[in-house]
């Protein structure tokens, strides 16, 4: 990355939706307020392409120039979100099939199934043509919309299970190895012939978990090569950066793979929406932060899409004030438009963008906000951007954090937890998220780190909770390190085809330790470690030499600490994290401090920056920051 780029910022526009009288005024208002960017397009296919092969670009060539001409860089999307209604009259089976085996209808967005071929050929024409035509004009590009929001990685279709057949025989060359490797001499399950293989739904009770985490590898390939295909076509015309808006909390698709062919990632932040509908925060937390979102989830998801842009990314979609599809829909507190801006800055995004310009009047999302009323008039978050924008003018460039811990995070442990989680909720994002939360409550700056990382001598703590099926060339990374580590419940548990293979996990060099036994704990079953905190959901029972470092008050070891190596074969609440964590820096001489409540810390190598989630005015070594305050120091 660049550290002379400056942090811009821009909107989601949609010309197609406004009078093109309006236009003008729009974009000349937009550089008033200090933005730089405007993305454009993403939903206009049945405007582009009017009926089959019959085009009409003259209003997005109009779009462009006037938006150009006000000094607006263009981001442009693929349309391949909302293929138009007479592509179902050319393609009627392109539509993705529910685990009902229903097909998932026409009349909203995404309605495609990945694997289908024609549909892959509609979107790689569309895009050449887009990107023949804007190639040398636009200066980045967005592919399609969201893979994965609304549910739409998995498909059980027709063509999903032909495609499926095709890359288990690529995987596993013979259908007897592929029985072998699944264990399905069990019930009886085994196949004569690739053919026979069926998409892992409508089974009588479950299926084999080898073959649902097969399933599930084999649904995040058709995404990555679906974005590959926009992609590898735009550059056949543009040199133009190209990203994909990743959603919150989507995990059914692996966003390192596909970020693997992107220029930047970008991701879409709407903190109000996700505490109401996928944090896990209690009520008591959703009443407190209502208008505020969570502390720590936006900041995950910017560290997570550092890596996943390798350095450069975005905040593509920003929420302005209430949205309109979260269980309920609050408005900011006064300032929160603000905070979330800087956040993401704090957090080396290179550009944030509001969604959207202005409220539509009409369609499905009449209900969510914008910087405009439907009306023209500014809406409340119009003055937070400018002041953004403002102080924006003298500030540092782009730069990312700088941290001494990593956290690594690994998709397909996702899928793994997801498809055997022996415990009601037991999930790995969540397990993941909460040592990220502790790690911040306790002031640490972080970085999540891919698996296939390499180098991690720049951390003096790496974290690896939960990495069920440890792949060889991490493990071989992480052997050389003499820094800290510490891994997390479930490691090495399985290997890549969900076989348990002995000798027993975690199997580490330099830790003599073996987990036993493992069971799940209903949720009124604690057990109260003997330093502060409880084990919850799930703990293991640890065998082995390794001494202890965690137990609970009646003895059972939790955590062990040989050489460098922590190993830590339960679930701990916030409680128990919060000190595991501050006791494992301190092995690793990093520096913690304890957070005030909603209040989080983050470094760069320039500056330092504070923000106050929390509704109530707090201290801190700077002075006071009232709630949605901002803090920001050189340091
Ligand atoms: C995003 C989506 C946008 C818009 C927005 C509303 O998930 O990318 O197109 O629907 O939500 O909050």
């Amino acid at each position: 990355m660049s550290t002379a780029m400056q942090r811009t910022l821009g909107t989601c526009y949609y010309p197609e939706h406004w009078p093109e009288e309006m236009w003008k005024e729009d974009a000349n208002r937009m550089a008033k307020a200090g933005l730089t960017w405007v993305r454009i397009g993403e939903f206009a296919w049945s405007k582009l392409e009017p009926k089959p092969g019959e085009h009409d670009f003259g209003w997005l060539d109009r779009a462009v120039d006037v938006l150009q001409k006000a000094n607006l860089q263009v981001v442009l999307g693929t349309p391949t979100a909302t293929p138009p209604r007479w592509m179902l009259d050319k393609h009627p089976d392109m539509l993705a099939v529910d685990a009902s085996g229903n097909p998932r209808k026409f009349g909203s967005r995404r309605h495609y199934c990945f694997s289908h071929p024609g549909y892959r050929e509609e979107s790689k024409r569309i895009t050449k043509l887009l990107a023949e035509r804007y190639g040398k004009r636009v200066a980045a590009w967005q592919t399609d919309n969201e893979y994965g929001c609304h549910d739409t990685v998995i498909s059980y279709s027709e063509p999903a299970r032909f495609a499926f057949q095709q890359w288990l025989k690529e995987q596993y060359g013979t259908v007897k190895a592929l029985n072998k490797a699944w264990g399905n001499v069990f019930w009886s399950m085994e196949y004569d012939d690739f053919s026979q293989i069926e998409l892992p739904n409508l089974t009588v009770t479950e299926p084999n978990p080898a073959h649902s985490h097969a399933f599930r590898r084999f649904s995040s390939d058709q995404v990555v090569t679906f974005n590959r295909i926009q992609a590898d076509e735009i550059r056949l015309h543009s040199s133009a950066p190209i990203s994909h808006n990743y959603m919150g909390r989507i995990t059914d698709f692996d966003h390192f793979d596909v970020g693997n062919d992107l220029d930047f990632a970008t991701w879409d932040s709407y903190p109000l929406g996700f505490l109401e509908d996928r944090v896990g925060a209690s009520p008591e937390q959703q009443r407190a932060y209502a208008k505020q979102g969570d502390p720590d989830f936006q900041a995950f998801h910017h560290d997570l899409y550092r890596t996943v842009g390798q350095g450069r990314w975005w905040v593509m979609e920003q929420q302005p004030g209430p949205v309109n599809w979260a269980p309920y829909n609050p408005a900011p507190l006064p300032g929160m438009v603000r905070l979330w801006s800087w956040e993401a800055f704090a957090h080396g995004a290179e550009t944030v963008s509001y969604f959207r310009w202005r409220q539509a009047s009409f369609a499905q999302e009449q209900m969510h906000s914008g910087l405009l009323r439907p009306d023209n008039q500014d809406a409340p978050a119009m003055a937070e951007v400018i002041k953004v924008a403002q102080e924006l003018k003298d500030a540092p460039a782009v730069e990312p954090p700088f941290a001494q811990v990593a956290l690594v995070f690994d998709y397909k442990a996702d899928w793994a937890w997801s498809v055997q989680p022996h415990g009601f909720d037991l999930c790995y994002f969540d397990l993941v998220f909460a040592y990220y939360k502790a790690l911040r409550r306790n002031g640490l700056t972080v970085d999540i780190i891919a698996p296939n990382h390499k180098d991690f001598s720049q951390y003096k703590l790496t974290l690896v909770p939960g990495l069920i099926h440890f792949p060889s060339s991490l493990k071989k990374e992480l052997e050389q390190l003499n820094s800290l580590i510490i891994y997390g419940p479930r490691t090495g548990a399985r290997d890549k085809d969900f076989n348990i293979t002995p000798p027993l996990p975690p199997s580490l060099p330099n830790i003599d330790v073996k987990v036993s036994y493992v069971e799940s704990l209903r949720p009124d079953s604690p057990l109260e470690l003997s330093n502060g905190g409880s084990v919850i959901a799930y703990t293991e029972s640890l065998e082995g030499t390794a001494p202890i470092f965690l137990e609970t008050k009646s003895k059972k070891t939790i955590a062990v600490k040989e050489n460098n190596i922590i190993y830590c074969g339960s679930w701990l609440d916030d409680d128990g994290l919060d000190k595991f964590m501050s006791i494992a820096c301190a092995e690793a001489k990093i520096p913690t401090q304890h957070m005030p409540e909603g209040v989080r810390v983050i470094q760069t190598r320039t500056e330092e920056f504070w923000f106050n989630y929390s509704p109530r005015e707090v201290q801190t070594k700077y002075g006071s920051i009232s709630p949605a305050g901002v803090l920001r120091y050189a340091v």
